[in-house]
């Protein structure tokens, strides 16, 4: 904000990652914007939004950064979690092979982190129940073995969507 007037503020960096496809740049762009894009490309490097919340009467502010699912495009990783309190871990629910990455990703998570991080699992997609691949028993299941919160999501019809980054915001806060 541009509030000059002294009051404490606080700035935390959260990552999303996951496998190319399952939304990661729509869940950001529907928290940060309200926006949905149904043709989205695959993001090439970083990019971040920065969100505020007010939380207890004081303004906390969320620096969201987003990258690449494909190995390809990724920037030099260890820049990307440098300094990262919070994360979200995102498969899509009709792909199970975005959930079999999971595990990868938190170790990915895990060898670049400093510090404790706020982890969220975040099965996204929920509007495709019809075509679901994955169940919510196995992502809960899956989340409580790694210790992680759960949230199913849809950017597309905004499921979840701020919830699951205000839950971490909190966590982290
Ligand atoms: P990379 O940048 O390649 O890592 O992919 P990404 O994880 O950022 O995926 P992106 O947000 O670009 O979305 C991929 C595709 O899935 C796009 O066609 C989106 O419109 C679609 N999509 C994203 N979220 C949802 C959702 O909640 N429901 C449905 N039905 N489609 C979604
Ligand atoms: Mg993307």
């Amino acid at each position: 904000s541009d509030d000059d007037s002294g009051g404490e503020e606080y700035l935390f960096k959260i990552v999303i990652i996951g496998d190319s496809a399952v939304g990661k740049s729509n869940l950001l762009s529907r928290y940060a914007r309200n926006e949905f894009n149904p043709h989205s490309k695959a993001t090439i490097g970083v990019e971040f939004q920065t969100q505020s919340m007010g939380i207890d009467g004081k303004e906390v502010k969320a620096q969201i950064w987003d990258t690449a699912g494909q190995e390809r495009f990724r920037a030099v990783t260890s820049a990307y979690y440098r300094g990262a309190v919070g994360a979200l871990i995102v498969y899509d629910i009709s792909r199970r092979t975005t959930f079999d990455s999971v595990g990868r990703w938190l170790d990915e998570l895990k060898m670049h982190s400093d510090t404790t991080v706020a982890r969220m699992l975040v099965g996204n997609k929920c509007d495709l129940g019809t075509i679901r691949d994955v169940s919510v028993e196995e992502g809960k299941a899956l989340a409580e073995q790694h210790d992680l919160f759960f949230m199913e999501t849809s950017a597309l019809d905004s499921t979840n969507v701020k919830k699951a980054f205000e839950l971490v915001i909190r966590e982290i806060y």
